[in-house]
């Protein structure tokens, strides 16, 4: 079991606790950090299937009383109404400001459980049990809730730090392959800007990792959180550093809206966002062909399709300049310094973005990898 803290003063930081096969420790954790609390645990029906018994059991084993409130599984629940929902059902059950409410399932359930608790009586202490593996290395650590609104992603939503991650890799092993391959896709983005050494391990662990071997999950999700907390403690309300884990995202935002949410996968359209900002970095000389090569080998060795959609490059870069920090702030791209660096390329010349995106849709182990991996 592994273990990082996420540094944020007396009032707010917290444990992320890591292991395989841990869920069953649930209760006890949950009693050691808030006493006798009434809980509601959110989730949805896939994931409260494989998992809900597991985790509910080792609440009331712990004495303590559980209500269950279950969302539908999909980013489209993940809206005003389902969290009208919680609220209802949060009030009918009695919840105090005393209680908890826990989280079970992947980014999804929750952002919508953490910002019911961010409102539910002025705020509520909230617990992540996250159980994808983007959830894990990404979303449950932070206090970022939301849901999204007909106009934009993510429109809505407050900063709620949790009390308590616990995180249980063994989670993983039911996840789809596709799920499993998108999250990877933010791990390979921690190493490439913030991890040198994490970098090096995924590239001598990729098959393993690919294979979910226990040992090489756990490490991996543990470093990962590790970079996050680390971030999160500097920066907790993104004024500035935060911004830098929003490597490739600029590419991928733009991409993801493209292909209405539905085409492509946050975690892929991540990858291939990462891609093009290195093929930026490259072309600027921040990182040179071979380190490049290097990137590119990575996603491939992890599966990861790096393969772009068939849009325009002037319709991708269009879409980059159509958020509301980018018309207020001007575009600000991460990219690679080296391997395990970063720089920030502000309101960088539109021709070279244009042309990293162009580069990227010929990129040759782009267009290739489907064929070498299936
Ligand atoms: N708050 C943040 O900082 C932050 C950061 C990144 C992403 N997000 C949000 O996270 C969401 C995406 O999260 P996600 O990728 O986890 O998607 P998700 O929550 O939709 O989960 C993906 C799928 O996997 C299923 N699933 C979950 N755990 C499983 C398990 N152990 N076994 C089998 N199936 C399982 C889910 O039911 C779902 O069908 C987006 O809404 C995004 O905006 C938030
Ligand atoms: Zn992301």
């Amino acid at each position: 079991m592994r273990e990082v803290r996420v540094d944020l003063g007396q009032d707010r930081s917290y444990r992320v606790i890591i292991g395989s096969g841990i869920l069953w420790q649930l209760g006890r954790l949950t009693k050691d950090i808030k006493g006798q609390p009434k809980i509601m645990l959110i989730s949805n029906p896939l994931v409260f299937d494989l998992y809900g018994a597991k985790a509910v059991d080792s609440l009331r084993g712990a004495g303590l009383t559980v209500n269950i409130a279950l969302m539908p599984d999909g980013e489209e629940y993940k809206n005003l109404e389902q969290l009208q929902l919680m609220l209802d059902e949060a009030a009918r059950v009695g919840l105090e400001r005393s209680s908890v409410i826990i989280a079970l399932g992947g980014g999804v359930v929750g952002d919508l459980a953490g910002f019911t608790a961010s409102i539910y009586q002025r705020g509520i202490a909230f617990i992540q049990v996250p159980t994808t593996l983007l959830a894990q290395v990404d979303s449950s650590v932070g206090g970022k809730t939301a849901v999204n609104h007909p106009r934009g992603k993510n429109l809505i939503g407050t900063f709620h730090q949790p009390a308590l991650v616990l995180i249980d890799t063994a989670t993983l092993d039911t996840l789809r392959e596709e799920e499993f391959r998108a999250g990877l896709g933010e791990v390979v983005k921690y190493g490439i800007i913030l991890d040198q050494n994490l970098f090096q391990l995924l590239e001598k662990e990729a098959q393993g990792l690919l294979k979910r071997e226990a040992e090489v999950v756990q490490e991996v999700v543990y470093r990962c959180v590790r970079i996050k907390s680390q971030i999160v403690a500097q920066d907790e309300k993104e004024a500035g550093l935060r911004m830098i884990l929003n490597f490739g995202h600029t590419f991928a935002h733009s991409i993801e809206k493209l292909g209405h949410y539905k085409e492509i996968k946050h975690g892929q359209a991540v990858a291939i966002g990462t891609l093009m900002a290195s093929i930026l970095a490259r072309n600027m000389g921040k990182i040179d062909s071979t380190q490049l090569s290097r990137i590119v080998h990575l996603f491939r060795c992890l599966g990861v399709s790096l393969k772009v959609p068939d849009y325009p490059a002037q319709m991708i870069y269009e879409g980059m300049l159509n958020d509301k920090k980018v018309k207020d702030e001007g575009l600000r791209i991460i990219v690679p310094q080296g391997i395990g660096g970063y720089d920030i390329i502000y309101n960088p010349a539109p021709d070279s973005i244009i042309e990293a995106i162009r580069e990227a849709k010929d990129y040759p182990y782009g267009c290739r990898y489907e064929a070498l991996n299936d």
